[in-house]
């Protein structure tokens, strides 16, 4: 604990940088093709209000948790247990996170690296490099483990800079950006022939679709990942903001923007798809189901920017890095969760932590390479499906049962006296102590046994 805190400079800047982390892959690739397989608008609306009344106080209870402590997962589970039981407990949970908020950097690399590449491709096709370009674009094992290296590099590097100057400095530059290619990219993509046809698919709701169980317990997931619970993330974003902020406030407005990106990138992914099946595009699979989330980004898409002459070149190099810049805002806050325990456990200094962290999180992104047959779903299914609800089950339980009430009110009052008068006030509480667990669970097991 020798070296000063970071903190975030602004509010701004927070918001930037937690929804930078929020909007990710996730929102951009995750959101609009599960909606289109799974009923468009129902889709829209189930994932709203599971984000809303499941996901946000969520995440509230780690900017909580963490603005009180002003510190990691680990310490800051442990300040607020009461007893020896539950301060054991605690720093188990918190360790539990920052493993899994590692597993999932390792994995999200990967993507991230296929996302430069693809970003890259059309430099060197436009001066007639086809060899290099083709490498780009493939899915050699070597562009694999150089890219998803490049990935951790950039990611370590931001990181190393530390709170102001690395995380806030990059996701205030980059966010803008990214919602402005967005809203560029949506708009143009709806003058192409076809267009129309994939915004039907995503606005006229198919209720029938959205209401499955199945298809609610993946929703919950895909909120949990999109907002990056569970994990640590959050909470020491939290703990890095001023004691003058509203933080409900703060939090809300991070959800909405998350819960935006995503529904926008609908109106950029879903029209991209059904004009390219207008270019003669195959997007469906055997018994006319949409094909897999993949094939979509990196078939599907590659081929209509085929289609496309010089303008495509340009659209392709744009929209992957819409896709680099959401990957890398988001691997930062991972990255930023052993970093900052091996900072304030461990003294490390910030730039060795963020060196030796990034350096096996890059080893473990190369295993699941070598081995990407059986481990990279393997990760993903351990990591989202099974540890996030588990986590966010967790960080329930301290906020609700274990942390004294009178401590998170004054901890909420601070900054905001006015949130004394508000729903959040009166609900939350017991909110996060009956209702965020219990269902929580109810989908856990759900996904054990169901
Ligand atoms: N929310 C990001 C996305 O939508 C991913 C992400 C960033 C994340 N940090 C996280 C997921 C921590 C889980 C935990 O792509």
């Amino acid at each position: 604990m020798s070296q000063p805190r970071g903190e975030f400079s602004s509010r701004f800047g927070f918001i930037m940088a937690a929804a930078g982390s929020a909007v990710g892959l996730g929102n951009i690739w995750g959101f609009p093709t599960q909606a289109a397989s799974n009923g468009g608008a129902a889709f829209l609306l189930v994932y709203l209000v599971l984000a809303f009344c499941l996901a946000y106080p969520v995440l509230m209870a780690e900017l909580i948790i963490g603005r009180h402590a002003h510190a990691n997962a680990v310490q800051a589970l442990r300040l607020i247990s009461t007893g020896p039981v539950s301060r054991r407990l605690g720093v188990l949970t918190g360790l539990y996170g920052i493993i899994i908020a590692s597993l999932i950097l390792s994995f999200y690399a990967v993507v991230g690296g296929w996302m430069f590449g693809f970003c890259m491709e059309p430099l060197p096709r436009l001066v007639g490099a086809d060899a290099i370009a083709g490498w780009l674009g493939g899915f050699s094992l070597s562009r694999n483990v150089v890219l998803a290296a490049l990935f951790m590099l950039i990611t370590i590097q931001i990181v190393s800079g530390g709170v102001q100057a690395g995380i806030e400095r990059w996701s205030s530059r980059l966010m803008p950006i990214l919602l402005l290619i967005l809203v560029l990219l949506a708009l143009y993509v709806q003058t192409l022939p076809g267009a129309a046809e994939g915004l039907k698919a995503y606005l006229v709701p198919d209720l029938s679709a959205a209401l499955s169980p199945q298809l609610i317990i993946s929703a919950l997931g895909s909120a949990f990942f999109s907002l990056s619970l569970g994990v640590g993330t959050m909470l020491i974003y939290g703990s890095y903001v001023s004691e003058k902020e509203n933080l409900p406030l703060l939090g809300g407005l991070v959800t909405a923007i998350d819960i935006s990106i995503a529904v926008l990138a609908g109106f950029l992914v879903l029209p991209a798809m059904y004009a390219a099946l207008h270019s003669g595009v195959e997007i469906f699979g055997e018994g006319g189901v949409l094909l897999a989330e993949d094939t979509l980004i990196f078939t599907v898409l590659p081929a209509l920017f085929n289609t496309m002459g010089l303008m495509g070149v340009f659209v392709s190099l744009v929209f992957f890095l819409l896709m680099s810049i959401a990957a890398l805002t988001s691997s930062i806050s991972m990255l930023e969760v052993p970093v900052a325990y091996a900072i304030e456990n461990h003294q490390l200094p910030r730039k060795r932590a963020a060196m030796i962290i990034g350096a096996v999180i890059t080893t473990l992104s190369m295993i699941i390479i070598f081995n990407f047959e059986i481990l990279f779903g393997f990760v993903v299914t351990l990591t989202t499906r099974y540890s996030q609800p588990l986590l966010g089950f967790m960080f329930c339980f301290f906020a609700g049962w274990i942390w004294q009430r009178d401590s998170i009110l004054q901890e909420l009052l601070k900054g905001a006296p006015e949130v004394k008068n508000t729903f959040f006030w009166r609900i939350w509480p017991s909110y996060v102590r009956f209702v965020c667990p219990l269902i929580i669970a109810f989908i856990f097991l759900q996904n054990i046994f169901g």
